[in-house]
């Protein structure tokens, strides 16, 4: 038997009811993701990325088309199934970080582990170090800059080892340098996990990370070469 895809999409479609012409911002969508891929998807802005990575993951539901995740059909999960594939089997990196203010670096990084009844210390020290944050680890988030945030950002989505790792523009925010010297630890942190990952990009820089490039226009995804 061959196993299935980690992810399946077919003929996904979105489309928001408050958007002027009611136009399908998805639409017959189809991807499929193998385990250990590294997968880009790029496009223009408002072509759709964001709303992509929100549906698969399950932070927001199809209008149409169907979502399978390890052969599971996800339309069949209720809320408490959504909640938690989010917080075992995902690891998420917004565009704006989203770092928890109130919590240190090390406690933002330790949260999916706690919040997942998994052991932190070890684990939390690990990350700290392949990205290069050990001594920012009791700063908050406002005390660290761009970059530092971007990386404390990118331990916490990996830190309970994710299946599927989901990256909203990880570099949108940071300068070229830095973000060429994250996305690199980045590559290095997923690969090593084993996870796979798939980011939405406008940099060119991030595409040489990538297996696979997909382009979404028009609602669809097709291959770039
Ligand atoms: N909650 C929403 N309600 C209505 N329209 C939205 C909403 N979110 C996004 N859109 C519209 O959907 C389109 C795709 O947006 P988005 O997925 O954010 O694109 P991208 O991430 O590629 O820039 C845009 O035209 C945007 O204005
Ligand atoms: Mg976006």
């Amino acid at each position: 038997m061959i196993a299935p895809p980690l992810l399946r999409a077919r003929n996904l479609g979105r489309h928001y009811a408050a958007a002027r012409e009611r136009a399908a911002i998805l639409s017959h969508l189809n991807l499929e993701l193998a385990a250990g891929e590294i997968v880009a998807v790029v496009g223009r802005s408002g072509s759709g990325k964001t709303t992509l990575l929100n549906l698969i993951g399950a932070m927001d539901r199809p209008d149409s088309g169907h979502l399978e995740f390890e052969g599971e059909d996800m339309s069949g999960w209720n809320d408490a199934a959504r909640t938690a594939f989010r917080r075992a089997r995902l690891g998420f990196v917004f565009q704006a970080f989203n770092l928890l203010p109130t919590l240190t670096v090390r406690e933002n990084i330790a949260l999916p582990l706690e919040l997942n009844g998994l052991p932190q210390a070890a684990r939390v020290a690990e990350l700290l170090n392949a990205l290069s944050i050990t001594a920012l680890a009791d700063r908050f988030p406002d005390q660290i800059s761009g970059g530092e945030q971007q990386r404390t950002a990118i331990a916490r989505a990996i830190a309970h080892r994710p299946r599927l790792i989901i990256a909203d523009e990880p570099t949108g925010n940071l300068d070229r340098d830095t973000g060429r010297e994250v996305i690199a630890l980045f590559e290095r942190c997923v690969r090593a996990a084993g996870a796979t990952l798939l980011m939405a990009t406008h940099s060119d820089e991030m595409l040489g990370h990538a297996d696979r490039v997909l382009e979404l226009r028009n609602g669809a995804l097709s291959a770039r070469p």
